[in-house]
């Protein structure tokens, strides 16, 4: 699979989707930089890492028409392909915060932003990207993130992991299209099972805030098939978030 290392960019996901436009890429294709200038969060957030310490990468998968509705089962792979890597090197108390933060402990090691080209209710190709701490120290001003070197109490081979990383993505990201589209009650089969499995805070009491309610107390139970958080909360009443209306109060100032 095709590779492009870049010493520095603005962003991963930027670079790729501007060569995409200029020229024809392989599938599977992946860029990485020594450093980005301006790396891209979610809900419109940055992203901050260390140069030459860390992982900050992007893949692009093709898709021959992805149900557009059925976009969170991508989110789903690679959060789980990002698990495995990590649960394989013995990083401990590996967990999936909803939608797919990658934490140590309640500690955040990794940030995954997926963007998805549509077409006619399709998902024609998506561009993954993934920021990884991996031998960062210090991360001043930020107390709920680490390194994969902290948590472990070891340096790891940037370009040893990278390689497990793309393996284990494309292999995740490659059989979505052959796994049929669910029926109702709409769950991924094992996939939906997997990920479940290693959402951060399932089935423990946490706080929550939303704009209406304010701050309050639920029960992760799972995700729905959109994606949307299923809580329990003190009405023994089990409610649906979308990501932009919940925020989950987490992190070892929070605990
Ligand atoms: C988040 O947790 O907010 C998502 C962070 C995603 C960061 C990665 S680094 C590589 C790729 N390029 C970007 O600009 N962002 C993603």
């Amino acid at each position: 699979m095709q590779r492009i290392k870049l010493p520095a960019t603005d962003s991963t996901n930027a670079y790729l989707k501007r060569l995409l436009r200029e020229r024809e890429l392989p599938d599977g294709t992946l860029v990485s930089a020594g450093v980005q200038t301006r790396g891209r969060g979610q809900r419109g957030s940055g992203w901050k890492s260390e140069e030459g310490k860390n992982l900050t990468f992007s893949i692009l998968k093709r898709f021959s028409g992805f149900p557009a509705r059925e976009h969170f089962r991508l989110n789903m792979a690679v959060s789980l392909a990002i698990v495995s890597v990590l649960d394989a090197l013995e990083i401990p108390e590996i967990s999936v915060k909803w939608p797919n933060d990658i934490l140590s402990g309640p500690y955040k090691v990794c940030g995954i932003l997926i963007e998805n080209a549509l077409q006619s209710g399709g998902i024609t190709h998506s561009i993954v990207g993934i920021g990884l701490n991996v031998n960062q120290r210090a991360f001043p001003g930020l107390p709920a993130a680490a390194s994969l070197a902290v948590r472990a109490g070891r340096n790891l081979d940037r370009d040893q992991l990278l390689d497990r990383l793309q393996e284990a993505l494309w292999k995740e990201l490659s059989g979505l299209e052959s796994q049929p589209s669910p029926e109702p009650p709409l769950r991924y089969g094992s996939l939906h099972d997997r990920y479940e499995a290693r959402l951060f805070r399932k089935g423990a009491e946490s706080k929550f805030s939303t704009a209406d309610r304010g701050l309050f107390a639920g029960v992760i139970q799972g995700v729905d098939a959109e994606g949307r958080l299923l809580v329990a909360t003190g009405e023994r009443q089990v409610r649906a978030f979308g990501f932009k209306e919940i925020r989950l109060h987490y992190g070892p100032e929070a605990r």
